[in-house]
C-alpha cells in the first residue's frame, strides 16, 4: 500500500481554472490569490495544496498503512454492510445527511431533461437514496406530471424513510430495498434499459473494491442508451480519509468508520477504469478541492470530491 501524493491529487492551478472556460462543472469560484486572506472566509474553491498540508496527509496515511485494521475486524465489517448502514438510519432517521441543493448546478441535465412540464415520460434513479437527500429535493423541484422517481438502498430503515416523506405517493415516486453489488434481479418494478437519469451520490464508496464490477453490471442493465449517470463522492486524501486513526484501514483507501460503515477514496483514474468501459462512457469528470475554514479555531480542512457524468452508449 504505497502513496505517491503527487500523482494522486493532481493539481490544477487556480490560473487554469481561471481561463478554462470548458470546465466540466462549475464548482465554487471563490479562489484564495492571497495566503493572508484565508481567514476572511469560510470557504475556498480550487485550493492548491501546501506543503505543510502534503506533509500531514503524508504522514497520516503513514501511520494508517502501519496500523491497519485486523483481520478479525475486516472480516466483521465487510461481510454483512447493510446491517451497519441500517442501524445508521435506526439511529439517525432523516436527519444526518443535507438536501443536495448544488444538484440543479452541477447537473442541469437532469432538470432540463426530466422536470419540465413538456419532459414527457422520464425514469430518475437514485441507487443508495439513503433519506432521500438528492431524489427529494428533485421531486420537489419537479413540473412534469410524467417524471417517474424511483430511490433504492439496501438499508430497509432508509427505504421506510424515504417511503414515509410527503413527496413520495407510491405512484410516480417510490423507494425499494436492494443491493448494487450483489443483486442478479433488478430493483422491483424495473425493467432492463429503462432508467434515463441515474444517481450515484456518495454510494460508491460505500462498496468493497471487489464490488465495483458486478456494482457496475448492474447499473449498465438498468439504463437506457443515451441515459446518464450522475456521479458525486469521496476524492483521496479528502479531510474524512486523512482523519481515521489507528485499526480502521481495510484495504488500500479503504477505511471503517466507528459506526461500522465502510468508505473508499477515489482518484481520477480509477473512475475512469471503473465507468470507461462500454457500454458506459465517461463524459465529464473533476476534482472539487475546498478548502474549509474554521475561523473561530483558525482551522483548515481540505475537502476533496470527485465529480462526474458518464453515458450509456447505444448496446
Ligand atoms: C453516504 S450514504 C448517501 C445517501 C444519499 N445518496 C445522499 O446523498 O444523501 C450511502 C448510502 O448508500 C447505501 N448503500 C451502500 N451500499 C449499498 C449497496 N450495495 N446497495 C444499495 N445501497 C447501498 C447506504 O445504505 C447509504 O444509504
Amino acid at each position: 500500500m504505497k502513496m505517491d501524493l503527487r500523482t494522486q491529487i493532481e493539481p490544477q492551478s487556480e490560473k487554469d481554472l481561471r481561463s478554462d472556460k470548458d470546465a466540466p462543472f462549475q464548482f465554487g469560484q471563490r479562489l484564495l490569490d492571497d495566503e493572508s486572506s484565508v481567514w476572511k472566509h469560510n470557504a475556498w474553491d480550487h485550493v492548491e495544496w501546501d506543503e505543510e498540508q502534503e506533509k500531514y496527509a503524508h504522514d497520516r496515511i503513514t501511520s494508517q498503512q502501519e496500523n491497519p485494521a485486523d483481520d478479525f475486524d475486516k472480516q466483521l465489517y465487510t461481510g454483512h454492510p447493510a446491517r451497519y448502514w441500517d442501524k445508521f438510519y435506526h439511529n439517525n432517521e432523516a436527519r444526518f445527511f443535507k438536501d443536495r441543493k448544488w444538484l440543479r448546478t452541477e447537473f442541469p441535465s437532469v432538470y432540463d431533461g426530466a422536470t419540465r412540464p413538456d419532459s414527457g415520460v422520464k425514469v430518475v434513479m437514485e441507487v443508495g437514496c439513503g433519506a432521500g437527500n438528492t431524489m427529494l429535493p428533485l421531486l420537489r423541484n419537479n413540473d412534469n406530471p410524467d417524471l417517474v422517481v424511483v430511490g433504492v438502498d439496501f438499508s430497509p430503515r432508509a427505504v421506510d424513510i424515504v417511503n414515509s416523506a410527503p413527496e413520495v405517493d407510491g405512484v410516480n415516486a417510490r423507494a425499494e430495498v436492494w443491493d448494487l453489488a450483489t443483486a442478479d434481479a433488478l430493483p422491483s418494478g424495473m425493467q432492463e434499459h429503462s432508467v434515463d437519469y441515474l444517481f450515484l451520490v456518495f454510494v460508491f464508496s460505500a462498496l468493497n473494491p471487489s464490488q465495483w464490477g458486478k456494482a457496475v453490471h448492474n447499473i449498465a442493465r438498468l439504463m437506457k442508451p443515451g441515459g446518464q449517470i450522475l456521479f458525486r463522492d469521496y476524492g483521496r486524501f479528502d479531510m474524512a480519509q486523512l482523519r481515521f486513526k489507528k485499526g480502521r484501514l481495510l484495504d488500500n483507501s479503504f477505511y471503517a468508520r466507528g459506526d461500522g460503515t465502510l468508505v473508499y477514496f477515489f482518484t481520477e483514474q480509477e473512475i475512469h477504469a471503473i465507468f470507461g468501459k462500454p457500454p458506459l462512457k465517461v463524459q465529464r469528470l473533476a476534482t472539487d478541492r475546498r478548502l474549509l475554514v474554521n475561523r473561530k479555531r483558525q482551522l483548515k480542512m481540505y475537502r476533496v470530491w470527485l465529480q462526474a457524468q458518464f453515458v450509456c452508449e447505444d448496446l
